[in-house]
């Protein structure tokens, strides 16, 4: 597990190759503010391969922030990442993983007849109830989640640092919201214990829509409900405080929705999921920071020129770690030469509070999700 003393030590031997905030405080300890994604990419050896030594290299050049989630290539992510954590120098006290529980995972393969195997690896034996189960892919009740946690801890051969409950919006499809905050606060029960029990640091929720869009969109979350109803949890599973300590959002030039769209109760009426988590003094990990790949090509022009780097991808890289609250900005990089190019991104300072701002007052980067 990253401790305080763990992670210190590693922002000391690499912090002097990096600019201004490139390390952030996660609690006593410090995290680069460029991690590593593990989403993408085709469920094969050779993709496990370049993973493999992608994390390596990062893990070396002063990135120590790993994401992955149990269904990713078909559990074949945390597998690599758990290979990687065995065979690297680093101490695994200096680096920080997070998983992610709530889709249904294959395998190492895509079954045939997905349908099929969920049926017979999920349902029949009994680790799914039928009812708790949303488009056929999805289930966030606490047994479920307590059985892949204890999947996620053999493929990462370590304990995990954060814990994320994967897309809970995905129940509104055929729960109510009501319901969805009650699933929640039951499973955060069980987070809590797991918690107390040392199998993790924190949990908290990972969402791609929930938290960006507008209250009356059907995929809408509230987030200080959440924060409620963990610290509900909490007090019925008898731990000092909650453990619910993070989120993951999707920000990047193209989807900057959690900074624009101010939709989320806060203490002077609405405001954006970035403002209102920081005043919950919650860690934000922005997700699809280079938008899955297609900043690479684009980046407007009146924005690109106010943001500093080598290259488009290091300048999408430090908008999504100028916005502020955020702690890290995750990469979906699984090859060794993305990774020096991406991490070396932190060489250059991210935008100030002011610039920041700016882009969006003269530039009218807006949000994409509209309505
Ligand atoms: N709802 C959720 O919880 C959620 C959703 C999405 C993502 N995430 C997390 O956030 C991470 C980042 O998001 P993402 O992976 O979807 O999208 P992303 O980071 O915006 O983009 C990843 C893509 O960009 C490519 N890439 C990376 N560096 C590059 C470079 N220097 N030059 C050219 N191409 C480059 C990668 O290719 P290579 O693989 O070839 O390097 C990959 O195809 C994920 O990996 C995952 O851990 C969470």
């Amino acid at each position: 597990m990253a401790t305080g003393s763990g992670t210190w030590e590693y922002r000391d031997e690499h912090h002097d190759d990096f600019g201004r905030t490139y390390f952030r405080r996660y609690g006593d300890g410090l995290l680069s503010s460029i991690g590593l994604g593990t989403y993408l990419g085709e469920p094969t050896d050779s993709v496990d391969e370049r993973y493999e030594a992608a994390i390596n290299r990062a893990l070396s050049m002063g990135c120590n922030v790993v994401d992955t989630a149990i269904n990713y290539r078909c559990q074949r992510s945390e597998r690599v990442v758990g290979n990687a954590l065995a065979q690297t120098d680093v101490h695994r006290d200096a680096i920080f993983v997070s998983t992610k529980g709530g889709f249904v995972p294959f395998d190492g393969t895509r079954p045939d007849d997905p349908g099929r195997f969920v049926k017979e690896t999920y349902v029949d034996t009994g680790v799914v109830d039928t009812d708790d189960l949303v488009a056929g892919s999805h289930c966030i009740a606490p047994g479920y989640i307590d059985h892949q946690l204890d999947t996620s801890l053999e493929n990462l051969q370590s304990h995990v640092d954060c814990y994320y409950v994967h897309n809970p919006e995905t129940q509104l499809r055929e729960n109510d919201h009501e319901a969805v905050y009650d699933q929640l606060e039951e499973t955060f029960v069980r987070l809590e214990q797991r918690a107390a029990a040392g199998d993790i640091g924190h949990y908290g929720v990972a969402t791609w829509e929930a938290f960006r869009v507008p209250s009356d969109h059907p995929s809408y979350l509230s987030l200080p409900e959440i924060v409620e109803r963990a610290r509900a949890a909490a007090n019925e599973a008898g731990t000092d405080a909650t453990h619910f300590r993070a989120i993951q959002l999707p920000f990047n030039v193209a989807m900057a929705d959690a900074f624009t769209v101010e939709a989320q109760p806060g203490a002077d009426g609405q405001q954006s999921a970035l403002w209102v988590a920081a005043e919950a003094g919650l860690n934000v990990f922005t997700s699809a920071s280079i938008g899955q790949g297609d900043l690479v090509k684009y980046l407007p022009q009146d924005v690109e020129s106010v943001l500093e780097g080598e290259s488009r991808v290091q300048r999408a890289i430090n908008f999504a770690r100028s916005a502020p609250g955020v702690t890290t900005s995750l990469i979906g990089m699984s090859r060794p030469e993305h990774v020096e190019e991406n991490v070396s991104a932190g060489r250059f300072d991210p935008l100030g509070a002011e610039a920041f701002d700016e882009i969006f007052v003269s530039a009218g980067v807006d949000d994409e999700s509209g309505s």
